[in-house]
């Protein structure tokens, strides 16, 4: 089985070929960031602009390098949402065109659950079930993911997503889009314990997130003029590990069965992240997957293989499903105040 994926969720455009066997055939990511960095953030009409001249033409080149012309696929699958409705509407109706054109079946893809399966791609000794930390700009939840269909939303933000407030810390510091590699490499630098900042939620019982009350702490920093930037960057990220350790940490307790623990998103690239979670893993006696970089930003490789684990499962989606702006994974889990404007 053969299925060709195509992602356009939020920034990135993306198309891959991918087979039940675990091959991916060829792939292609094309990043807006040149076309969102003078606003400092993603703007949704251009992305979604940006999304249909690319699109069509990504999708040839990705057939051609396979060797393989769209009759040779065997079904065509999208990411239907959650996202910005008007980037997911560009690649769910360039999806559903290509399938009727071709006469293959069409199948709708959950984004989130396209992350959350997407360590399954590269590693199929994961199994479930597992708890994953989803932590990009657009999502920072953390999901107990039972089975192929079966997920339960232990915890969302109850504002900003982990990879905004790094982008946010950025742009005060005058770093630059996108801000989380920035202020990886400035942090560096600088004396995490230099500028004391808050760790929103750390100690509570549901583990949720927040980081706003974090970053207007950055700013009242930044505003003193009393603190070198790689202080700041240094304090903020050793602020943010913390949280999503503790965070974490709460969640491996609420959900004992977990084999593993997998970390998806951008901020997942984040070395002193990844290294806490490490040890916060082998505290709890599970092990660490954290997704090669290509896989655990946005992608469509992960979104051909969600199609194909749903296939497999015998699990069935409406092809004429229409965007979905908030799409939740776990459709039982409480709406939580004010939580991230994608998920
Ligand atoms: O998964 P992703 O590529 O796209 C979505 O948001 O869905 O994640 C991008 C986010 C951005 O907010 C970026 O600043 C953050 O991930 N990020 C990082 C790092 N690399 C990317 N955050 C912290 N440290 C990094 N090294
Ligand atoms: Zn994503």
């Amino acid at each position: 089985m053969i299925v060709l994926g195509l992602e356009s969720s939020c920034d990135e455009t993306a198309v891959a070929l991918v087979t039940a066997e675990r091959r991916i055939l060829a792939q292609r990511v094309a990043s807006q960031v040149e076309v969102h960095a003078p606003f400092g953030g993603v703007v949704p009409e251009l992305a979604a602009r940006a999304h249909v001249e690319r699109l069509t033409p990504m999708a040839d080149a990705v057939l051609a390098e396979a060797g393989l012309v769209l009759a040779d696929v065997d079904a065509i699958a999208a990411t239907a949402g959650p996202g910005l409705v008007g980037a997911v509407m560009v690649g769910l109706v360039t999806g559903q065109a290509l399938a009727l054109g071709a006469e293959k079946p069409f199948i709708p893809v959950n984004h989130l659950e396209a992350h959350a399966l997407s360590p399954r791609l590269v590693d199929p000794s994961l199994r479930f079930p597992y708890l994953l930390l989803l932590v990009s700009g657009g999502h920072c939840q953390l999901v107990g993911v039972e089975a192929v269909g079966r997920y339960r939303r232990l915890a969302t933000t109850i504002d900003d997503a982990a990879g905004e407030a790094f982008d946010k810390v950025a742009k005060l510091l005058g770093l630059g889009f996108p801000g989380g590699p920035a202020v990886e490499a400035e942090a560096r630098l600088g004396d995490p314990a230099a500028v004391p900042l808050p760790r929103p939620l750390v100690g509570s019982h549901e583990p949720h997130f927040s980081f706003a009350g974090l970053k207007t702490a950055v700013l009242r920093a930044v505003e003193t003029g009393r603190h070198a930037p790689v202080d700041i960057a240094a304090g903020f990220q050793e602020a943010v590990t913390a949280c999503l350790v503790d965070r974490t940490a709460r969640a491996l307790e609420a959900f004992p069965a977990a084999t593993a623990l997998v970390a998806a998103g951008g901020v997942a690239a984040n070395g002193a992240i990844r290294a806490a979670l490490a040890t916060l893993a082998g505290q709890h006696g599970v092990r660490l997957v954290v997704p090669p970089p290509a896989l655990c930003t946005d992608n469509a490789a992960m979104v051909a293989w969600a199609a194909i684990e749903r296939r497999e499962a015998g699990l069935a989606d409406d092809p004429d499903m229409a965007a979905r702006p908030r799409w939740p994974l776990d459709p039982a889990a409480e709406p939580v105040r004010g939580a991230g404007v994608k998920a």
